[in-house]
């Protein structure tokens, strides 16, 4: 038996990177049904037509409410019902500096950040609030090592994630007893996450300079080592488990090599 039998999860940005590799676990762990939100399908192809039963995509936007309703309708009306809700899509500001930012870009760079980093969970979060509270079910938003410390981003970057730690706090306190929600948040991990269109890092992509990102995190975290997706997906697995992770509410469980041990 896999930890997820019967479980129908939404997961945003999940084409992709760790979100697509949450999506393929939670099938491999025997969930019922994956509906996959993101605004572009073509790298979850291949895995489209290795699970056509229980895997739908639908391509959207996380910044219009619209996208997130059609998504959870597809998942209740295909799946039965929703157990998990994971709010992951994000973009990056390439550690963009205070000093470099004029006040039209800050202006238009919050606003494109925020929007998706933010509003694009919170909207999830509104639109899967009755299918979870029905199902007593859960959300699980990805943060960052940005959540929690100075450094893994630009000033906005960081900002949004540190505002999604607090999102997952106040959510987790008015939702319980009905839906848990937690957060992961992991290190520098080797995707293809991309920059901020107002920046114009819009085709700048993380993997773009793999081998450096890897050298960079893994001379950086103690365990010596630059994350890949498949690393994070088991926590998601653990937070959406009833069965495992029942008393675990308001936490963001790290996974991150160990910054947080690092020697000063
Ligand atoms: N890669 C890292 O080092 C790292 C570290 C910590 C946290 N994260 C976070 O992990 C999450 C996933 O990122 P990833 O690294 O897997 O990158 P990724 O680019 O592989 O995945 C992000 C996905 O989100 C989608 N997306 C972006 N904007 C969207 C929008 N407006 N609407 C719908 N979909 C949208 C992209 O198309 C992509 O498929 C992000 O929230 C990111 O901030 C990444």
């Amino acid at each position: 038996m896999g930890w997820l039998e019967n479980s129908t999860a939404v997961i945003t940005g999940a084409a992709d990177g760790i979100g697509r590799a949450v999506a393929l676990r939670y099938l491999e762990e025997g969930a019922k049904g994956v509906v996959v939100l993101d605004r572009d399908l073509e790298p979850l192809s291949a895995a489209l037509e290795a699970h056509p039963n229980r895997l739908i995509a639908v391509q959207g936007d996380v910044r219009e409410y619209q996208d997130h309703v059609k998504a959870i309708d597809l998942a209740v009306k295909n799946f039965g019902a929703l157990d998990v809700l994971v709010g992951n899509a994000g973009v990056y500001d390439f550690r963009r500096p205070l000093r470099s930012y004029s006040a039209e870009t800050m202006s238009e760079t919050l606003d494109e950040i925020f929007a998706i980093n933010l509003r694009g969970n919170l909207f999830a979060a509104m639109a899967a609030r009755e299918a979870l509270i029905a199902s007593k079910g859960s959300m699980i938003f990805t943060t960052s090592v940005a959540g929690i410390h100075a450094g893994g981003g630009g000033v906005v970057y960081t900002a949004s994630k540190h505002a999604i730690v607090g999102m997952i706090r106040q959510l987790a306190a008015e939702l319980a007893p009905d839906v848990r929600v937690n957060g992961v948040g992991p290190g520098g991990t080797l995707t293809s996450l991309r920059g901020s269109e107002a920046l114009g890092q819009e085709t700048r992509s993380m993997a773009d300079a793999r081998d450096e990102v890897a050298k960079r995190i893994g001379d950086a975290v103690p365990l010596r080592f630059a994350q890949d997706p498949e690393d994070h997906a088991g926590l998601y697995v653990l937070l959406a488990s009833k069965r495992n992770s029942r008393a675990i509410t308001g936490e963001v469980l790290m996974s991150d090599g160990g910054i947080g041990i690092r020697p000063l």
